[in-house]
């Protein structure tokens, strides 16, 4: 089930202005398609922290075709940004769109498994070699795998901004199980909620956003 009540959803949706209008074909073709894309109410979230935040380098998780990535390129507050995608024909047509949006020298994506690339990541020698802003919004059992990984490659101050945290309320409360499949995926979301709700150094709020929103927020 939808974690917030559906008039209100859609009216602060009827609020929404796409940041661009290349931007708002792309959502609008996205969607069409069935790709999944950030929620309107997570894009104005995440639009209103890189306005106070103004990150240099941006860290996602979970590319698809590039349309959270076009949102922070093109959002006037972010200098670089790293993106991890598994499938290579998400990463064939997010290149492309990075190409048609005039974004692709400061975009760098790489392809494959995110666990693999953050621990190569870690290993770089090359700048940028910590992120201010990290977005996770890939494969959702592995939230907790990817905070850990992304621990050596984070500052004071970086935000870490994870999506689709309450799954449709069934992080929330059993009942809203839809299938037994699922309950993996909800221990580890819990998992993931527990850890960064208890870990000393970081401030987290769980927010009632789209699909849920958990910010954490490095302390230093
Ligand atoms: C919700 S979509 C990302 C949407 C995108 N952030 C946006 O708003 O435009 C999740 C993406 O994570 C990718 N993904 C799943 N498992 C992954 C993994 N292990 N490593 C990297 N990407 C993964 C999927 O292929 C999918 O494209």
């Amino acid at each position: 089930m939808e974690i917030t009540d559906q008039k209100v959803t859609a009216y602060i949706q009827g609020l929404y202005k796409p940041l661009n209008p290349f931007l708002g074909r792309l959502r609008a073709e996205a969607e069409a398609r069935n790709i999944p894309v950030i929620r309107k109410e997570i894009e104005t979230v995440l639009l209103t922290l890189l306005q106070i935040k103004k990150p240099k380098n941006v860290l996602e998780i979970g590319t698809a075709v590039g349309y959270s990535t076009l949102c922070f390129a093109m959002s006037g507050n972010v200098d670089h940004i790293t993106t991890l995608e598994l499938s290579e024909n998400s990463c064939r047509e997010a290149a492309r769109n990075f190409e048609e949006a005039e974004q692709s020298n400061r975009i760098r994506l790489i392809q494959g498994d995110a666990l693999e690339t953050l621990r190569e990541l870690q290993s770089e020698s090359k700048a940028p070699k910590t992120f201010d802003f990290i977005f996770i919004d890939g494969a959702k059992g592995h939230y907790l795998e990817v905070w850990e990984l992304c621990k050596p490659l984070w500052e004071p101050g970086t935000i870490i901004v994870a999506d689709n945290i309450l799954f449709k309320a069934m992080t929330a409360a059993d009942e809203y199980l839809d299938t037994r499949r699922n309950k993996t995926i909800v221990n580890r979301m819990r998992a993931y909620l527990n850890h960064v709700t208890e870990v000393p150094g970081v401030i987290t709020t769980v927010m009632s956003v789209g699909d849920g929103l958990a910010i954490s927020v490095i302390e230093g």
